[in-house]
């Protein structure tokens, strides 16, 4: 076993000292914020420096200070949510570690009976529970690096805290440089955090039904690339005959039925499979291979670009027709369109778009025929295939893009409606986004991360 599919590793540890004033800097150096990349242990390491209080009084710019503090919060938001969804796995890793405990002390029972059991079974069962056990270590590690999310948490707040106090006893301070550093640090944080986040589907749990209105076919969707605070709902009933797009403003506005806005768009759509994406909507122009991308803040469409190649009107749908060849998603690395050529057999290809000129980027050609794909999303550059829009279906196969490698795998959903005309992953909120014979579903889903055990290091 070269890769056990499960956890965390943790990568990403941002240490946060505080208000160090440090003997070791230089007085002219003010104020810093150290970042590096990953330390040995492959962990994100910041530390804030401090200056020298003599020097602090000088260049008063307490707005600036007031920024920085904010940002510090908002820094400390991210982490929160982080956190949430750490806890989620977490729970799930909790659960699996204890069933193999559980396996470990029945085989320990068994194993002081031994004359009762000589069946070649038990070898066998003995092999795959040997294959287990570097698991343990691991979820030990898991563990650990939950504890090390909320020290960082709490470092965060004292941090802030700290600045806080400084603000108080000095009124101000020249913050540019540290300005700059925050930004990076900031920056650093995102990819840390998208480290944390990213991994293996595996598994799939819900639906909760959000709601339960239009056709038996649709789409429904957030902006993965919104603020926290917008949580703006589109609605686009059907999959032929229709260019309205139904504006929310929250997803209890849309249970209740309270629409903020419509849109009249210049052309109909096919299919179900548009995506917003950063303010705007892109979607397939009826009987053609068109992307468009319509502008909600312009009201206008920006951009429109042929995918070349792509089979369109009901050429290559989904097995359930609809006009469903080209489907456009976005995930943690941006956004996708998946479709079949004539070139690749009718198998499914998978492009990463710009989301500027819809111009194709890269290109992968899988093996998996579009007219037996039920439905696919993508996770963190990775595209899960359904088998089925029916009762049964299961996530199948998997394509990474990362490594140009498929994989079967059997990962059930649960179609409580037994008709799925959408599905959708969006990485703000880690869920699936669903249209379940004319009700609205979210799913949950859980990723784990991939953690290399070959002699590479
Ligand atoms: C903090 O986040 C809020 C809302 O998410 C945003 O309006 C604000 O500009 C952010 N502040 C900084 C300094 O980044
Ligand atoms: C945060 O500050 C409190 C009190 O100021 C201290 O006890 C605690 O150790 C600090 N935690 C971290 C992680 O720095
Ligand atoms: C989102 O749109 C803004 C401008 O509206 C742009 O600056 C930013 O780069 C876009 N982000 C992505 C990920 O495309
Ligand atoms: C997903 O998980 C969150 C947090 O545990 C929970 O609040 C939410 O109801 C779940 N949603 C679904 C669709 O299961």
């Amino acid at each position: 076993m070269r890769a056990l599919f499960v956890v965390l590793k943790p990568l990403c540890f941002l240490a946060l000292l505080g208000y160090c004033p440090s003997a070791t800097v230089r007085p002219k150096e003010g104020w810093q914020v150290y970042s590096s990349a990953q330390d040995a242990d492959g962990r994100c390491i910041c530390t804030v420096v401090a200056p020298e209080q003599s020097l602090c009084s000088r260049d008063a710019k307490s707005r600036q200070l007031r920024q920085l503090l904010e940002k510090i919060q908002n820094m400390s938001q991210s982490i929160e949510v982080l956190n949430l969804r750490t806890q989620r796995d977490f729970q799930y890793v909790m659960k699996m570690e204890s069933q193999m405990k559980g396996l470990r002390s029945k085989f320990r029972q068994i194993e002081s009976n031994r004359r009762t059991l000589l069946t070649k079974n038990f070898q066998e069962l003995k092999g795959k529970m040997n294959d287990l056990q570097p698991l343990i270590p691991v979820l030990e590690q898991y563990k650990t690096d939950a504890t090390l999310i909320s020290q960082f948490k709490l470092e965060i707040r004292n941090l802030s805290l700290v600045l806080t106090a400084i603000q108080e006893e000095i009124g101000a301070y020249d913050y540019e440089e540290l300005q700059q550093r925050v930004l990076g640090l900031e920056g650093r944080l995102r990819n840390c955090m998208n480290k944390l986040t990213c991994g293996k589907l595996m598994k799939i749990t819900g639906p909760i039904t959000v709601k339960t209105s239009g056709t038996r076919f649709g789409a429904w969707m957030t902006d993965p690339q919104a603020s926290p605070k917008n949580n703006k709902v589109w609605y686009m009933d059907s999959y032929t005959n229709n260019k309205i797009v139904r504006e929310y403003k929250s997803v209890s506005d849309f249970v209740a039925g309270i629409e903020s806005r419509t849109y009249n768009l210049p052309f109909h759509w096919a299919g179900t499979n548009h995506v917003v994406y950063n303010g705007s909507l892109y979607y397939n122009k009826y009987q053609s291979n068109i992307i468009v991308r319509y502008s909600f803040e312009s009201g206008r469409v920006t951009t429109q670009r042929a995918l070349e190649s792509a089979g369109f009107h009901n050429v290559y749908p989904y097995t359930w027709g609809g006009f469903s060849d080209i489907d456009l998603m976005a995930d943690e690395l941006g956004l996708w369109a998946i479709y079949a050529t004539n070139q690749n057999a009718g198998n499914i290809v998978i492009s990463q778009l710009d989301p500027l000129t819809i111009q194709v980027l890269n290109s992968w050609n899988t093996e998996y025929s579009k007219r037996n794909a039920g439905e696919s999303f993508m996770i963190c550059g990775t595209l899960y295939i359904t088998n089925s829009h029916l009762t049964g279906a299961k996530v199948y196969y998997s394509y990474s893009t990362k490594t140009s490698t498929y994989e079967y795998m059997d990962i059930p959903i649960h179609n409580q409606y037994f008709h799925m005309s959408m599905l959708d992953y969006n990485a703000r909120d880690r869920a699936l986004y669903g249209w379940n014979n004319g009700h609205q579903v979210l799913f949950n889903v859980t990723l784990f991360h991939i953690i290399e055990t070959d002699d590479e290091s």
